[in-house]
């Protein structure tokens, strides 16, 4: 949460900053700030609300100069507030800041009893006013942060900079991310890739612990307390366009169309049709026979993901699967052996609770592994060092409502649960050549689906202005029934609930009248009949129906007042594909009564904070 950019060069800082800014609005939007050095003057300007509030301010007062920090805030401490909004200015030290300092309450304390005055009510502050009192004993910046960070607790990832020393930008990491994009006599600093992407492809993705000097010349990586760490860049394969609307209306809409291209990326290069084999690169699932428990841990989208992924790799390899939310899992002090493998999937790989639950989980003895889609990410890291990564090749994700990610990852998890079964002989050569025919179909029958754009607007307008919508599925498609309700409430702000077809009798059907429209996907497959007749119980009830069903079947259009077919595949690869039309009702439904579809309100696409 919380977008930080930072640059020093020869160009006007403003517009790179901004530009930057604009590519992290995703991870908050309650205030935006710059601040640039020039002249040894520092000059701040802050807006309330999103960025181009702040574009506003900066039309009226410009900034001139050519090396500047810039924030995008998801307010934890302290109210969304011009002055609560970053950066922080302490005696011409400027802060911006991502995560929350702990131990705050205690340091505000002892820095009012010195008789230092705090202008907001964030724990950002306590930092500049740190650096600032460390300057005032007589330390040069650098120094001057170490000595700052000695005294702080919590996560963090800040750029600071000082009108004193007005060459350089000091960084540092502990737990949430922070990316050095590297230049020709110009350098960047930044919380994710993309605010960087137009100016250089090369980055170096600093580690916990990590300390960072950043100027013109340079980039110097030490310890918190100095020891040098070797600078290793890394090339990004993401273009900038990738990060652009190409002419779409929302990034959600864009990137449910890209989901073809995205699946097709993560299949590719993986699968031995010959062998019928599958190259988990970078993936070592270890001596598969021991393995004799899998947990699928995650958050939001990702979860549903691993719901799905139980099916799965139960189906397939017939190792049994529990999925947990991060959150619960790691304060529940899991039953975990050297035979569990922890699986985390996350699509940014920086969300803190599932983070720290792998942590806890490796700590417990299990060996850990992730499906992340972003590079050298903090999940993707701790993997690394134990069981391994398997890449979704998604390629940028920044509407704040997941789609190609999530459907990239239901590829992953299929291709782990082939190779699993494989392995463990519960698969045959022959089984396993017929599952990844089907999986090759995947993009196609996507693209199909997405041709029928204009039925699904029409079927939004039907039902746009509801207040309430169940979603029904079973098996497989039960967690798409999750997703799909997930997906709508979260950019349209309409009350949605996602029911495992048969627990629908236990209680949602008090709720169904002719008002509340129900979403049910009755794809064919060894549980069609029971979730038909659980349709026909709303029915039956006058709910209004709406159904996702495979092409060929004309019973279901009977009870149904309206259907959307999709092509049919294998019930395991499914949900795959049937949760494109509910991406496309919810974008539709949300567009028609004009929520912001990108960036709805209090969410954020990367949630490192607990
Ligand atoms: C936030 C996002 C969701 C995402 C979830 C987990 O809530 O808004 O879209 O599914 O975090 O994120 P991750 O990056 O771990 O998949």
């Amino acid at each position: 949460m919380c977008g930080i950019v930072g640059y020093v060069g020869n160009r006007e800082a403003t517009t790179i900053i901004i530009e930057g800014l604009r590519r992290l609005e995703y991870r908050g939007y309650d205030s935006a700030g710059i601040a640039v050095v020039d002249g040894g003057k520092t000059g701040i300007r802050r807006a309330v609300g999103k960025l181009r509030n702040l574009d506003k301010v900066l039309s009226e007062q410009p900034l001139a100069g050519t090396i500047g920090i810039g924030h995008t805030r998801w307010a934890t401490h302290g109210r969304p507030s011009e002055q609560n909004a970053h950066p922080h200015e302490v005696e011409g030290i400027t802060v911006v800041h991502n995560g929350i300092i702990e131990n705050y309450l205690e340091l505000r304390r002892a820095l009012s009893a010195q008789g230092r005055k705090f202008k907001s009510e964030t724990d950002t502050e306590i930092i500049a006013h740190l650096v600032a009192s460390n300057v005032a004993k007589g330390l040069s910046l650098v120094p001057a942060v170490r000595a700052t960070i000695e005294a702080i607790r919590g996560a963090f990832a800040f750029v600071i900079q000082s009108e004193h020393e007005p060459d350089k930008l000091v960084t540092a990491k502990n737990a949430t991310p922070i990316v050095v994009g590297l230049g020709e006599g110009e350098n960047f600093v930044a919380s994710d890739i993309p605010a960087c992407l137009a100016h250089t492809r090369v980055f170096v993705f600093l580690r916990d612990g990590d300390f960072a000097v950043l100027t013109r010349s340079g980039v110097e990586i030490t310890t918190f307390d100095g020891t040098p760490v070797p600078v290793k860049p890394k090339r990004i394969d993401w273009s900038p366009v990738m990060a652009e609307k190409g002419g779409h209306k929302h990034f959600m809409h864009k990137e449910i169309y890209e989901q073809p291209t995205a699946v097709a990326d993560t299949i590719r290069g993986r699968v031995s049709m010959e062998e019928a084999r599958v190259h988990l690169d970078g993936v070592s699932i270890g001596d598969a026979q021991k393995l004799n428990r899998f947990i699928i841990t995650a958050c939001g989208t990702s979860y549903h993901a691993a719901l799905v992924g139980k099916f799965m790799i139960e189906s397939i390899a017939r190792i049994p699967v529990e999925v947990d939310l991060a959150s619960e899992l790691r304060y529940r002090e899991p039953v975990i052996d050297e035979q569990t493998g922890v699986l985390a999937i996350s699509q940014s790989g920086e969300t803190l609770d599932t983070l720290a639950a792998i942590k806890e989980c490796r700590t417990r003895g299990a060996t850990i592994f992730a499906i992340c889609n972003v590079l050298e990410s903090s999940i993707a890291r701790e993997c690394a060092e134990s069981g391994g990564v398997l890449y979704t090749h998604a390629g940028p994700e920044i509407g704040v409502a997941s789609t190609k990610a999530f459907t990239t990852q239901l590829v992953a998890l299929y291709l782990i649960a082939i190779h699993l079964g494989r392995e463990r002989g519960t698969l045959s050569k022959e089984d396993a050549q017929e599952l990844l025919t089907h999986l090759r179909e995947v993009p196609k029958q996507i693209e199909s689906v997405l041709s029928r754009e204009a039925s699904i607007i029409s079927i939004a307008r039907r039902v746009a202005k509801a207040r309430d919508f169940l979603y029904l599925g079973r098996g497989p498609n039960y967690p798409i029934a999750l997703e799909g309700a997930l997906k709508l409430k979260e950019i349209s702000y309409i009350h949605a609930e996602g029911y495992a077809a048969g627990e629908m009798k236990h209680g949602p059907i008090a709720l169904i009248d002719e008002k509340m429209p129900t979403i049910g996907i009755a794809t064919a497959g060894p549980v069609y009949e029971k979730t038909v007749s659980n349709l026909e119980e709303v029915k039956a009830r006058d709910g209004k129906l709406i159904i996702i069903a495979t092409e060929g079947d004309a019973r279901i259009a009977e009870i149904a007042d309206d259907v959307f077919l999709v092509p049919k595949n294998d019930p395991l690869i499914d949900p795959i594909i049937t949760v494109v039309p509910l991406q496309l009702i919810a974008y539709h439904i949300a567009d028609l009564n004009g929520t912001d579809v990108d960036q709805p309100r209090n969410l954020a696409k990367s949630v490192t904070v607990e």
